[in-house]
C-alpha cells in the first residue's frame, strides 16, 4: 500500500473516557431519526468485506457469525459489506441479485436482531462494479489476449503478415518499444491487467448501463426489504460504476457524464428506482466520496453539489468515504488483479498509521462539515455519516459538537473492538480493545482471505467453541465479551 512520504508513525490516543452517566448524557449515544426510524445511538458500522460469503455468494454460518459479534456490541446501525445486485458468478462476494439468495440473508438480519436486542439497526449496501480481469503472464496476454490490429502491423511494418507472426513480433520487443506499438489501454491490460471503464460506450453493456442499472438496484433494494433489512446503503463510493458514473473523470457523451447534472443523473435515476420498488417507510441512502483524491477527479465542491442533489432527492442519510480508487492503484503482481486501495486515495480511504504531517485520525471531517452545510444551506436536514480513524469517545463527541457530522462511523475500530459500543456507553472505555491502524486487516481484504484482527485472531485459539480460518491458525470473529457483573 502507498504510504504518504513522511512516514510519521502515529499511536491512537483516545483520550479520556465516559463514566456511565457522561455517555447516558452524551451526543453519541443519543437518538437520531433518519428517514423512517430512529437511531438509538448516533454510532455506526460502516460496510466493510469480510471475504465469509460461499463461493456462488451466499450467506454462510461464518458471515451469520461474523454480523452476529458485530450486534452484541450494539451499535446504532450498521451496513452489511458491498452485496453484487447482479445475479452473475463472483467469487466469494456476498449476492442478492436473485430470489434464491432472500432464505441466508433472512437468517442474516434475524440474528442480528437477537444479538442486539433489536437494538441495532441492520442496512445492507448494494453495488454493481465493472469487469476487472488479473494481471496476465506477458506471453499469455501476447499469444492469446491482445486482440491483433491494422494498428500493430502498420507500426511493426508487417501488413499482410499471419496473425501468429505479428503476435511474434510484439512478444519480441521490449519494453520501450512496445510502448510506441500498444495503445495505453493495451499497455494497462498488460501491465495492470484488463478493466472496464464506464466510458467504455463502444460496448453495448456498457453504453446501456444507464438502461440497466436502475431495475437492477430496485429488485435488490426490494430483495432487502423482503429478507428484513432496515434500509439499503446504494454504494457510489471508490471504484465502482456508481461512483465512476459521479467522477469528473467520467467523459461520457450520452448525457450521463461530462457536466455535474449529467454525472448525477443516473445515480438519481437508480434512487428514484429504488424508492419507487420500497416505498416511504424503508431507509434509502448512499455511500459516496467526499473527493476522489485523484489528480482530475471529484473535488470537495463536487460532492457538495451531489450531496445537495442526493438530500433534495429524499436520501434518507448520505455516508461519506473518500478516495479508494483504481486509476492510481498500485500495479499487481503476475496473476492477481489491480486492488483499488493500493495507491494515494487508497490510503485517504483506509489511512494507516504510518502518516503525514494531518495523520491518520479524521481526514475526511473537514470534507464532510462542508459538505452538511452546503446541504445544512439548502435547506435538506439529511443526517451525515463520517468515518476515517475515528476510535474516541470525545473525538466521535466533538464530531457531533462541531457539526462536522452527524452519526461517527467506526469501521476497522469496530473490528478491532465490536464491544466498543457496550464497553463506552457502560463506563468501561478502559477495557477498550484499540485499533492501531496496521491495516493488517486491509491486507488480508487484498487477497480475499477471511478478515480478522491481529489484535485477537491468535487469542485463546483452543478455547471451546472457538471457529477457526481453514488453516487453523486465526479465529474468525472477536472473543466475547460481558460487562463486569
Ligand atoms: C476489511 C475492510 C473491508 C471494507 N469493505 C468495504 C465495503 O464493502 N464497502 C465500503 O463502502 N467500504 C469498505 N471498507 C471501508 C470502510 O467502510 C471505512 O470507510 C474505512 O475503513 C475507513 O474507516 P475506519 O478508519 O473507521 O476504518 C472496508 C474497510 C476494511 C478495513
Ligand atoms: S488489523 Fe486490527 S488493529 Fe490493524 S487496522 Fe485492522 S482492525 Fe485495526
Amino acid at each position: 500500500m502507498w504510504r504518504p512520504p513522511e512516514r510519521i508513525a502515529y499511536k491512537t490516543n483516545p483520550g479520556p473516557w465516559p463514566s456511565a452517566a457522561e455517555a447516558a448524557a452524551s451526543r453519541l449515544f443519543s437518538p437520531i431519526a433518519i428517514g423512517p426510524l430512529t437511531l438509538r445511538q448516533r454510532t455506526w458500522v460502516p460496510a466493510m468485506v469480510p471475504w465469509r460469503a460461499t463461493e456462488d455468494g451466499f450467506v454462510s454460518d461464518a458471515v451469520i457469525d461474523w454480523y452476529r459479534r458485530f450486534a452484541h456490541g450494539r451499535p446504532g446501525a450498521m451496513v452489511v459489506e458491498a452485496t453484487g445486485i447482479r445475479d452473475v458468478p463472483s467469487g466469494p462476494l456476498l449476492r442478492i441479485g436473485h430470489d434464491r439468495f432472500l432464505p441466508g440473508l433472512k437468517s442474516l438480519t434475524e440474528a442480528v436482531r437477537e444479538a442486539s436486542g433489536g437494538e441495532t439497526k441492520l442496512f445492507i449496501q448494494i453495488i454493481d462494479f465493472l469487469a476487472i480481469r488479473r494481471r496476465p503472464e506477458r506471453d499469455k496476454y501476447f499469444d492469446r489476449f491482445l486482440q491483433i490490429t491494422d494498428r500493430h502491423r502498420d507500426a511493426l511494418g508487417l501488413g499482410d503478415a499471419p496473425e501468429e507472426a505479428v503476435r511474434a513480433a510484439l512478444k519480441a520487443l521490449h519494453d520501450e518499444a512496445l510502448a510506441e506499438v500498444l495503445t495505453p489501454r493495451e499497455r494497462e491490460a498488460l501491465t495492470m491487467g484488463y478493466r472496464e471503464r464506464v466510458t467504455d460506450t463502444h460496448l453495448p453493456h456498457i453504453r446501456d448501463l444507464p438502461q440497466a442499472l436502475p431495475g437492477l438496484f430496485a429488485d435488490a433494494a426490494r430483495r432487502a426489504r423482503e429478507a428484513g433489512f432496515d434500509g439499503v446503503e446504494l454504494h457510489y463510493a471508490h471504484a465502482y460504476t456508481m461512483a465512476s458514473f459521479l467522477s469528473a473523470l467520467n467523459t461520457r457523451r450520452d448525457g450521463y457524464g461530462g457536466p455535474r447534472e449529467n454525472r448525477a443523473r443516473l445515480p438519481l435515476a437508480v434512487y428514484a428506482a429504488v424508492r419507487a420498488a420500497v416505498g416511504d417507510d424503508f431507509v434509502v441512502g448512499c455511500r459516496y466520496l467526499s473527493e476522489d483524491c485523484l489528480a482530475g477527479g471529484n473535488t470537495v465542491a463536487d460532492a457538495c453539489y451531489f450531496g445537495v442533489e442526493f438530500a433534495r432527492a429524499g436520501m434518507d442519510f448520505l455516508s461519506l468515504s473518500r478516495g479508494g480508487k483504481f486509476e492510481d492503484a498500485g500495479q499487481p503482481k503476475v496473476g492477481e488483479a489491480a486492488y483499488p486501495y493500493t495507491g494515494r486515495s487508497g490510503y485517504e480511504c483506509m489511512p494507516s498509521y504510518i502518516s503525514d504531517a494531518f495523520g491518520p485520525f479524521g481526514r475526511n471531517l473537514e470534507p464532510a462539515a462542508r459538505i452538511r452545510a452546503a446541504i445544512r444551506q439548502a435547506g435538506h436536514d439529511t443526517p451525515i455519516v463520517a468515518a476515517g480513524g475515528i476510535h474516541g469517545f470525545a473525538q466521535a463527541e466533538s464530531i457531533l459538537r462541531e457539526g462536522q457530522a452527524d452519526i461517527v462511523g467506526f469501521a476497522r475500530q469496530a473490528l478491532a473492538d465490536p464491544d466498543w459500543f457496550l464497553k463506552v456507553r457502560g463506563g468501561f472505555g478502559a477495557e477498550v480493545r484499540l485499533c492501531r491502524y496496521s491495516n493488517y486487516c486491509e491486507a488480508l481484504d487484498q487477497k480475499h482471505k477471511p478478515v480478522t484482527c491481529e489484535l485477537w485472531d491468535r487469542e485463546a485459539l483452543d478455547a471451546p467453541g472457538v471457529k477457526r480460518t481453514a488453516d487453523g491458525k486465526r479465529r474468525l470473529t472477536a472473543p466475547a465479551w460481558e460487562p463486569p457483573a
